[in-house]
C-alpha cells in the first residue's frame, strides 16, 4: 500500500515509521523544510524509545522517505493520514483546527485516484463531515473518502502501543474504505487486534472518551490520596484493592503529581467543550479538569508544608521536570506548578531531568539552575522533590544525597520509595496518600 502522513511530528512519525514497517511505502510529508532536512539525515526531533533505529531501518530499507511535496505523494496514494497538530485553542479550549483544514485543502488539489483521507489527529466529533465538505466543494470530481482512525499512543511507549494496540478503532460508513484500511492495518490482524468498525462520528468521540475516562480514574485516585493522607489509609493498597476487581482494572490508578502532556489536559477541555455546544454538558469530565489542575498547583503547597510551613531563602532540588518518564516533552508538565508556586515563595529552584531539559528551559520560569544530575542538583538544597518517576531516581545512593544536601527532606510525589527506607537513612519523607508508614503495604499495583 501506498501511504502518505500529512505532518511529521509525534503521531505523524511514530505511525509512519511503523505502517513502513509493516511493508507498506510511507512518505511523510511537513511543511518544516529544517525538519524534513534532519529527517532524512537519519536524525529524530523527538525523544521516543526505538523511534531513530525505526526511522534509520525503514528509510535505508527504501520503504520511507520524508518530502516538503504534498501533491507528489497524495496523488498516487492509497491513503492519506492528516496527523498534524490540533492544539488547544486560546480563549475556549476548543481544538484548533486550521490545520487540520489548510491540509485537507491541499490533498484535496492533489487526488489523483481513489484516496482514503484518514483523520488521525484527534479531533472533535463532526470534524470528518467538515474534512469532506472541504475536499467535496474544491474537487466535486475526486473519488475519495474520509475515516476518523484515532490514535492510542503513550508517549515513551508508542511504538509498543502502535504495533500491540488494544483495540483499533475505524470509523467510516464507506464500504470501499473500510477494506483499505483493512488492508493498511492486515499485518494487525495478524496480531490479532480487535477492530472496531464504527460510524465516524463514534470513532471521533471515542478517543476522547477513553482519554476523558483514563483521567478520570486518575483524578479519582488522587482524591483518595488526598483522603487517606487524613485518615491515615495507604493509597497504593487501596488502589490495589480496587484494581483487582477485573470491572475497575488496576491500571491508571498511581496517585501522583496530576496528569499533564499533550492529550489529557487538551482533550479533556475539547470534550468538555464539545459536550456544552451540544447541550449535554460532560459534569464528570468538567469537575475533573478543575480537580486536576488545582492539584498541580498544591503540591507546591506540599512542598512547603514538608520544609516546615516556608521555603522562604531555601533551595529546592526538583529532580525530573517532564510529564512522565521516557519523554522530553514539557507539556502541561506539573512539575511546571510546582516550580512557579515555589517561586512565588520565595524558593529558589535547582532542577536536573534526563532528557526534558532543553524542552523545560524554553517553558519554565526565569531563574532556574540546571543541573547535570541528580546529586549535583541535591547539592545544599534544604529540600528535594521527585516530579517525574524516571529509572534513575528510583536508584539514588541515599546515603550519599543526605550527605550532599544541606537539610535531607526528600518530598516523593510519584512513591517510588517506601517510607520507612527513607526514614531510617535520616530523611524527613513526604509522599502521596500514604499517611500512615505501614511496613507491610509496600507492593505497588501492577504498572501502568
Ligand atoms: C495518553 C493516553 O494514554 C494515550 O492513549 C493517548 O493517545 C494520549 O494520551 P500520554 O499522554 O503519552 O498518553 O501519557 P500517559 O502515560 O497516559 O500519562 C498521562 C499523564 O497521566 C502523565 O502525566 C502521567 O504521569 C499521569 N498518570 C498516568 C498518573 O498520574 N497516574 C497513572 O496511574 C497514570
Amino acid at each position: 500500500m501506498k501511504i502518505v502522513m500529512v505532518g511529521s511530528g509525534y503521531v505523524g512519525l511514530v505511525s509512519g515509521a511503523c505502517f513502513a514497517d509493516f511493508g507498506h511505502e510511507v512518505v511523510c510529508v511537513d511543511k518544516q523544510e529544517s525538519k524534513i532536512a534532519a529527517l532524512k539525515r537519519g536524525e529524530i526531533p523527538i525523544f521516543e524509545p526505538g523511534l531513530t533505529e525505526l526511522v534509520r531501518s525503514n528509510a535505508a530499507a527504501g520503504r520511507l522517505s520524508f518530502t516538503t511535496d504534498l501533491a507528489g505523494p497524495v496523488s498516487a496514494a492509497d491513503a492519506v493520514f492528516i496527523a498534524v497538530g490540533t492544539p488547544s485553542r486560546r480563549g475556549d479550549g476548543f481544538a484548533d483546527l486550521s490545520y487540520v483544514y489548510a491540509a485537507s485543502r491541499e490533498i484535496a488539489q492533489a487526488l489523483g485516484r481513489y484516496t482514503v483521507i484518514v483523520t488521525k489527529s484527534t479531533v472533535p466529533v463532526g470534524t470528518g463531515d467538515e474534512v469532506e465538505r472541504i475536499v467535496r466543494e474544491l474537487r466535486p470530481d475526486a473519488e475519495f473518502a474520509v475515516v476518523s482512525n484515532p490514535e492510542f499512543l503513550r508517549e515513551g511507549a508508542a511504538i509498543e502501543d502502535f504495533k500491540r494496540p488494544d483495540r483499533i478503532v475505524i470509523g467510516t460508513e464507506d464500504a470501499r474504505a473500510r477494506q483499505v484500511m483493512a488492508d493498511v492495518y492486515r499485518p494487525l490482524y495478524l496480531n490479532s487486534a480487535p477492530i472496531l468498525n464504527t460510524s465516524r462520528r463514534t470513532a471521533e468521540l471515542t478517543k476522547y472518551a477513553a482519554n476523558a475516562f483514563l483521567a478520570t480514574k486518575i483524578t479519582f485516585i488522587n482524591e483518595m490520596a488526598d483522603l487517606c493522607e487524613q485518615v491515615g489509609a495507604n493509597v497504593q493498597d487501596v488502589a490495589r484493592g480496587m484494581g483487582l476487581d477485573n470491572r475497575i482494572g488496576g491500571k491508571f490508578l498511581h496517585a501522583g503529581p496530576g496528569y499533564g502532556g499533550s492529550c489529557f489536559p487538551k482533550d479533556t477541555l475539547a470534550l468538555i467543550k464539545t459536550a456544552q455546544d451540544y447541550g449535554t454538558p460532560a459534569r464528570i469530565v468538567e469537575t475533573v479538569a478543575a480537580v486536576n489542575e488545582q492539584r498541580k498547583r498544591a503540591m507546591g503547597r506540599k512542598v512547603v508544608a514538608a520544609c516546615g510551613g516556608s521555603v522562604r531563602g531555601k533551595t529546592v532540588a526538583v529532580l525530573g521536570l517532564t510529564f512522565k518518564p521516557n519523554t522530553d516533552d514539557m507539556r502541561d508538565s506539573p512539575s511546571i506548578s510546582v516550580i512557579t508556586a515555589l517561586q512565588d515563595a520565595g524558593a529558589t529552584i535547582r532542577a536536573f531531568d534526563p532528557e526534558g531539559m532543553e524542552q523545560a528551559k524554553a517553558v519554565l520560569p526565569g531563574a532556574v539552575t540546571y543541573c547535570g544530575n541528580a546529586y549535583e542538583c541535591v547539592e545544599d538544597a534544604d529540600a528535594a522533590v521527585i516530579v517525574t518517576e524516571w529509572n534513575i531516581f528510583r536508584a539514588l545512593d541515599l546515603d550519599r544525597v543526605r550527605t550532599l544536601m544541606r537539610s535531607p527532606v526528600l518530598i516523593d510525589l510519584r512513591n517510588i520509595y517506601r517510607g520507612e527506607q527513607v526514614r531510617e537513612k535520616g530523611f524527613v519523607y513526604a509522599d502521596i496518600g500514604r499517611g500512615i508508614s505501614d511496613p507491610v503495604s509496600s507492593h505497588a499495583i501492577d504498572a501502568a
